[in-house]
């Protein structure tokens, strides 16, 4: 089959790599009608986490079921499925809690998480391919209703829309809340779209890409560009002088300045900064206890230096972590199919598999426009 294989930072190819197989009796094989570039591929790419040379990239999957293990009986050839990024046992510990971000048994190597073509989470190729093997298939697939609609709105539950939500989850937005999210990329994004779903009485979305923050606009958040404005003092004064209820972390580690120079506490301090006295603030963009290309010392043995006395002192709740999957995306498979929810509004980008290697570069760069990548197989 054809495949995006990671050569190296800055190297992808597309080549013909073995078909995948039914390696245990649980598994199932998915031909791919849709698999996302995600930018926690950009950690990858940019040589900032580190992956095997010749892996198949792509965790955020969807497409029909083409053969199932003797094992599997709750899907069935021919099922129009969605794939979590997380590969989950869904009987250790941590997945019978609902971690399934965290499963005991999916990674060979011991760390408590699996998913398909990424750095430390295990073997198993991804799915910006042709086919792709999904472990615990019963367990691991969301069914869809059959055909093609909803193409790429059901192409954001298998990461994106429930990690925005997980975001939203985590900073327990209410009725009423007032919220500020950092970050407008893909995730932000689907956070700031879950915190309008849950009836926060405004959202206000900071980043410094124009083309992004327009994108916001649809969902009904108020744009903040970091750029040209403090955005504390911005949203300070828009909430009568109070600051937010909830914050939400949608940027990483890689958090940079208007001049694009990185300081990887930086985000966090501006919520610190910007959620009123017993607020909460959820985290979902991604910190890794080592990174050797970080701006800072500390920041290279995951010492994030934010201002944690103030989240003391003014009794700020945090929530942080990978999203459970499995967690959300039924029920906002269904607030997409019943018109509640729009999550393809942030779709920028569809491509054939040959196209690949171009959308990392453009996706990378931030090229203006190019916000969300939906690769698709079969083109
Ligand atoms: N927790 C999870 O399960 C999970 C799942 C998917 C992605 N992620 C992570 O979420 C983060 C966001 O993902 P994405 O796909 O939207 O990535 P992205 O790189 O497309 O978007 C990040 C955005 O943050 C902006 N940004 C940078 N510095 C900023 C600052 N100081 N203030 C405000 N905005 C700033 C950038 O301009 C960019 O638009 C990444 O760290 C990704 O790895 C986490
Ligand atoms: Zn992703
Ligand atoms: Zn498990």
């Amino acid at each position: 089959m054809k495949a995006v294989v990671f050569k190296g930072p800055f190297d992808v190819a597309v080549e013909n790599v073995p078909d995948p197989t039914l390696e245990q009796p649980n598994d199932a094989i998915i031909r791919i009608t849709t698999s996302n570039i995600c930018g926690s591929d950009l950690h990858p790419y940019e040589g900032r986490a580190p992956l095997d040379h010749g892996m198949v990239l792509g965790h955020e999957n969807m497409g029909v079921v083409e053969d199932v293990g003797p094992g599997v009986d709750r899907i069935d050839v021919g099922d129009r499925v969605s794939v979590p990024f997380n590969i989950s046992c869904g009987t250790c510990r941590n997945c019978t809690a609902g971690w399934t971000n965290a499963c005991l048994r999916a990674n060979p190597t011991g760390r408590p998480t699996a998913g398909y073509g990424y750095p430390m989470m295990g073997p198993y190729w991804g799915g910006q391919a042709e086919y792709l093997r999904v472990p615990w298939a019963d367990f691991n697939l969301l069914k869809l209703p059959a055909g093609r609609e909803h193409e790429n709105a059901f192409t954001m539950l298998s990461d994106i829309f429930p990690t925005g939500y997980h975001g939203a989850e985590l900073a327990r937005v209410a009725p009423g809340d007032t919220v500020a999210v950092y970050g407008a990329g893909p995730v932000g994004l689907m956070a700031a779209h879950s915190a309008m779903i849950r009836g926060a009485s405004q959202v206000f979305i900071v980043d410094k890409e124009p083309d992004r923050l327009e994108l916001a606009e649809r969902y009904g958040v108020t744009a903040v560009n970091f750029a040209d404005t403090d955005p504390t003092e911005v949203i300070t004064d828009a909430t009568d002088g109070t600051g937010v209820d909830c914050g939400i972390e949608a940027v990483g580690y890689q958090a940079h300045d208007a001049t694009g120079q990185e300081h990887p506490e930086l985000v966090m301090d501006k919520l610190v900064e910007v959620v009123q006295s017993t607020g909460r603030i959820g985290v979902v963009g991604v910190y890794l206890p080592q990174d050797p290309g970080a701006a800072t010392e500390g920041a290279q043995q995951g010492r994030i230096g934010f201002d944690y006395g103030s989240v003391f002192d003014k009794n700020i709740q945090l929530g942080h972590g990978q999203c459970p999957v499995k967690r959300y995306n039924r029920q906002l498979r269904d607030l997409i199919i019943r018109g509640r929810a729009q999550p393809e509004l942030i779709v920028s980008h569809e491509l054939s598999l040959d196209e690949a290697p171009q959308a990392y570069d453009q996706f990378d760069k931030r090229v203006d426009g190019w916000t969300k990548v939906l690769l698709h197989p079969a083109a």
